[in-house]
C-alpha cells in the first residue's frame, strides 16, 4: 500500500501565517502538522508516500527531505494549481501505478493512527473507506449519509443543508476504482474537482463506501481555533522534560517540556506546556497549553493556551490567550504618552485589542 499526502493548496483560514509559510507546517507542540502526518503513516508500516506539492513546494521538501529520517519513501509530485483534492489524484496517477493507497490531508491531524482503519480496509477491501467523526458544524466539510451497517449512502462536499452531523475525516482508502471516477467528475461550484464528488461517482456505479466512526482524536487544523485545540490535545500527552535552566526563583509546575538551551528565570510555567530549545522567558507567566517555538524572548508577559513560533518576542504586554504568534513577531509595550496601540501588521491579520 502507497500513501498520497497533500500538502498543495494556498491555507486561506491561517493567514497570515500562510503568507510566508506553508499550512501544513505550522507546528503543533513545536512539531509541524506534517510531520505527524508521515510519522502516522509510517507508524502503519507505509512507507512509500507521494506528497503533492504546490507553491509551498520548496519548503515542504525542505521539512521532510527524502524521507530517510522518517523511515520513508517520498517522491515529491507538483500540482501546478490547487484544483482540488480529485485533481491531485489525477496528477499522481503514475506515481499511485495499481496500488491501493492513503490519501492524507497533509493539515489533517489525528493522535492515536490509523491502524484500524488499514486493518478494516485489507480485511474487507471495499473500494473506498473512510472515517466519520460528529462536528457541530457539518457545513464546512465533506458530509456523509450512512446505513446502520456502515455503507455510506451519499456524500455531499460543503452541503447547505447537510443530511447529517457526520463530517468526513480527511484520511480516505482507495482501490485503484477511484482513478476512473476522478476523471469522470466535473468542477464543482468553488471550481475544484471534489474528492466527495468522485466518491460519490463510485457509490452512483453501485460500489463499495465503507465508513467507521473515527475513535480517536481528529482536527482539520485549516483554522486557528482547530490549530490551538490540537496543540492542547498534543500537550495533554506530552511527556516532561528538563533540558534546559531554570533558576531557584521559577515555578514549573505540571507537565512541561523545556528544550535544551532554553533559560527562565523569575517565571512561573504551568504545564502543559513546551518551551523551545534557545527561548529565554523571564518574569513571565506561561500556560498552561501553550508551546513557544526556539528563541523566542518572553519578558515580563503572560501567555495562555498560545502557540509562538521561532525567534518572535513577547515584552511586558500583560495577559495574552488564544493567540498565534508567527516568526519573528515582535509584540511590545509602548512606553510613552499618549497611551495607544501603535501597529504594524501584515496582510490579513486579526488583532483583537481589550481598550
Ligand atoms: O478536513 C476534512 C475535509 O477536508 C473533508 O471533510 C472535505 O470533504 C475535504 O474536501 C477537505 O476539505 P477542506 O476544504 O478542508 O480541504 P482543503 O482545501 O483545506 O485541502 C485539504 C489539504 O489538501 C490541504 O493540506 C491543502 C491540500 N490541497 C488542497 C487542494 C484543494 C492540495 O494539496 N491540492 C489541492 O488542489
Amino acid at each position: 500500500m502507497k500513501a498520497l499526502v497533500l500538502a498543495g493548496g494556498y491555507g486561506t483560514r491561517l493567514r497570515p501565517l500562510t503568507h510566508t509559510g506553508a499550512k501544513q507546517l505550522v507546528p503543533v507542540a513545536n512539531k509541524p502538522v506534517l510531520h505527524y502526518c508521515i510519522e502516522t503513516l509510517v507508524d502503519a508500516s507505509i512507507t512509500d508516500i507521494g506528497v503533492i506539492v504546490g507553491d509551498t513546494a520548496e519548503e515542504i521538501r525542505t521539512a521532510l527531505g527524502d524521507g530517510s529520517a522518517f523511515g520513508a519513501k517520498i517522491t515529491y509530485i507538483p500540482q501546478d494549481e490547487p484544483l482540488g483534492l480529485a485533481h491531485a489524484v489525477l496528477v499522481a496517477r503514475d506515481y499511485l501505478a495499481e496500488d491501493d493507497f492513503v490519501m492524507y490531508l497533509g493539515d489533517n491531524f489525528i493522535i492515536g493512527g490509523i491502524h484500524d482503519l488499514v486493518r478494516d480496509f485489507e480485511a474487507e477491501r471495499p473500494d473506498v473507506g473512510i472515517m466519520l467523526a460528529r462536528v457541530e458544524d457539518p457545513t464546512v466539510y465533506g458530509v456523509a449519509d450512512v446505513a446502520p451497517d456502515g455503507q455510506v449512502l451519499r456524500l455531499e462536499e460543503k452541503p447547505r443543508d447537510p443530511a447529517s452531523d457526520l463530517a468526513v475525516v480527511g484520511i480516505y482508502l482507495f482501490t485503484p476504482a477511484v482513478h476512473e471516477a476522478v476523471r469522470s467528475i466535473d468542477p464543482s461550484a468553488r471550481g475544484e474537482l471534489e474528492i466527495s464528488d468522485a466518491i460519490q461517482w463510485l457509490l452512483d456505479e453501485g460500489r463499495t463506501v465503507r465508513s467507521s466512526m473515527i475513535s480517536n482524536y481528529w482536527k482539520d487544523t485549516g483554522g486557528i481555533t482547530e490549530l490551538l485545540e490540537a496543540n492542547r490535545a498534543v500537550l495533554d500527552l506530552l511527556e516532561p522534560s528538563m533540558d534546559g535552566d531554570v533558576d531557584a526563583e521559577s515555578e514549573i509546575i505540571g507537565r512541561v517540556r523545556i528544550e535544551p538551551g532554553a533559560v527562565v528565570s523569575r517565571s512561573r510555567i504551568v504545564g502543559p506546556a513546551v518551551i523551545g530549545a534557545g527561548t529565554e522567558v523571564t518574569a513571565s507567566y506561561i500556560g498552561p497549553s501553550t508551546s513557544v517555538a526556539g528563541n523566542c524572548v518572553i519578558d515580563a508577559s503572560e501567555i495562555e493556551f498560545s502557540i509562538v513560533l521561532e525567534s518572535s518576542s513577547i515584552r511586558g504586554v500583560g495577559r495574552i490567550e488564544s493567540s498565534v504568534i508567527g516568526r519573528e513577531a515582535q509584540v511590545t509595550r509602548a512606553e510613552n504618552l499618549p497611551r495607544s496601540h501603535r501597529l504594524v501588521l501584515g496582510d490579513h491579520s486579526k488583532v483583537q485589542i481589550t481598550p
